[in-house]
């Protein structure tokens, strides 16, 4: 047996990039605004912005488009994956969604009064948007673990379950909307939350009579993590595991583009409330399409019912979490701060720690994303203070209690060549790191500012 997880396929079909030079990096960054999100793909050779609907398809899923059965109403490939979703999460209902955040629009509004908290182990962005959209609160609780990125814990995602029942215990129960657990947590980093965690928490919830609801996205890797390091788990299948984990929620919402490796979709599933299913529906209707195919065409749904299995290997899996070990550990090794131990979908590099001459409100994270980039032409996302935002009563800039810079990993489709590719460049930027600049706005959105803000370097 080899020593390491070498990737468990062969390459089949394959996509040409490049890296422009660096002077045209230089030019597509300042064109770009100092911001990301601005530049063309073409202008970028590696693409870590996100691991959300960039992952690669197998030969089955791709075989599984071309039996796409396009009806309106009651297509073959709904039907499967009703089945496939039903048998891997246990839920009675199934319901499809273009993706994540149409699964958050179509249910949040059906469970949140006006000034209502949402509770989360963290809130994603788009999580955070629906709940204030529909008029919640959104509050966090994860351990304060997941704030320390140089303090191992293998379940950084994990409620601080004293501060919770504290919280429970002291506000009226009708100011409480429901409970979401992220699985894996990703803004701490791709942390996993242990079984025993969202055990406790439902037992929480239960005890309020306040609904469960898991924001899905990475559960995949969230049981793998369990099965690799929560004691007396080892045994236990990936299946059984997510099937424990998901008898304890009462609904989720899924973006099928990170564990279901797909490049578009999403699901909404209710584990037995047909009253609330039924009012789904209706809502389902008018915002993401009938419910059995809600925004996707047949062959999308076909793909995803494959996908899900597919995300649910043990070898796959395996090799999918060593693939971010590696590019984690040539870090660590070449002295970069990150997160650790690192999360399953993600690289979270301490950008504070990295730049601590950079205060937060000149975003340091995304000072070390603009440097990535120009030093290699790869692209990372900031996850700080730029993307936090300001106080909505105060307008004052927000000060984000971790200033990440995430290297995101799509699946399956880089190498750890390219990762090498990665590393090095960050161990470059080390040399020069004190002489990188702040940023400042030069255009401002009010609305998640951080896709369209355009920034310059301070002077
Ligand atoms: N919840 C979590 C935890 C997510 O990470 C995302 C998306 C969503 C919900 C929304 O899903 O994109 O399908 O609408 N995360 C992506 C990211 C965009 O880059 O982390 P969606």
């Amino acid at each position: 047996m080899s020593s390491f997880q070498a990737e468990p396929f062969k390459i089949k079909m394959v996509e040409k990039i490049q890296q422009i030079p660096r002077e045209e990096r230089e030019k597509a960054l300042q064109e770009a605004g100092y911001n990301l999100f601005a530049l063309d793909a073409e202008q970028v050779y590696i693409d870590l912005i996100t691991d959300s609907g960039t992952g690669a398809m197998s030969d089955k899923q791709w075989a599984g488009m071309m039996l796409g059965d396009e009806s309106y109403a009651g297509s073959k490939n709904y039907q499967h994956l009703k089945k496939i979703g039903q048998e891997i999460f246990g839920h009675q209902y199934i319901l499809p969604t273009h993706q994540g955040r149409g699964a958050e629009k179509v249910l949040f509004p059906l469970l949140i009064s006006q000034g209502q908290y949402v509770i989360n182990n963290m809130h994603f962005d788009t999580t955070k948007a629906h709940v204030e959209l529909a008029g919640g609160k959104a509050k966090n609780f994860v351990i304060d673990e997941a704030y320390k990125t140089d303090k191992h814990h293998p379940f950084k995602g994990n409620f601080a379950l004293d501060k919770l029942a504290d919280f429970l215990q002291s506000t009226p129960r009708e100011k409480i909307a429901f409970i979401i657990v992220t699985i894996t947590c990703n803004s701490a980093g791709g942390q996993p939350v242990s079984l025993a965690n969202i055990k406790a928490v439902a037992e929480l919830a239960e005890e309020h009579g306040i609904m469960l609801v898991f924001d899905a996205a990475r559960f995949a890797e969230n049981a793998y993590f369990i099965k690799l390091r929560e004691e007396g788990q080892q045994d236990r299948s990936l299946k059984d595991i997510v099937r424990e984990m998901f008898q304890y929620a009462d609904a989720f919402t899924f973006s099928a583009k990170k564990d279901a490796i797909v490049n578009i979709g999403g699901l909404l599933g209710i584990k037995d409330d047909e009253e609330l299913y039924n009012k789904i529906r209706s809502r389902l209707v008018p915002y993401e399409g009938f419910p059995t195919y809600g925004g996707l065409a047949g062959r999308d749904m076909e793909a995803m019912a494959i996908g899900l299995e597919e995300g649910l290997e043990l070898d796959y899996l395996e090799y999918r979490t060593s693939q971010v070990k590696y590019l984690s550990d040539k870090l660590t090794a070449g002295g970069i701060p990150v997160q650790q131990p690192p999360g399953g979908h993600a690289v979270f590099v301490d950008a504070a720690k990295m730049l601590p001459h950079i205060p937060y409100y000149q975003f340091p994270a995304q000072a070390l994303a603009n440097a990535l980039y120009l030093e290699a032409g790869v692209r990372g996302v900031e996850i700080g203070s730029f993307l936090l935002g300001r106080d909505a009563e105060t307008g004052e800039q927000l000060e984000s209690p971790l200033e990440l810079l995430r290297l995101t990993i799509p699946r399956r489709v880089y190498t750890n060549n390219h990762l090498d590719v990665v590393a090095e460049a960050l161990i470059n930027i080390k040399e020069y790191a004190e002489d990188l600049k702040g940023l400042e706005f030069t255009y401002e959105p009010e609305v998640l500012r951080h896709f369209t803000a355009r920034l310059s370097p301070v002077k």
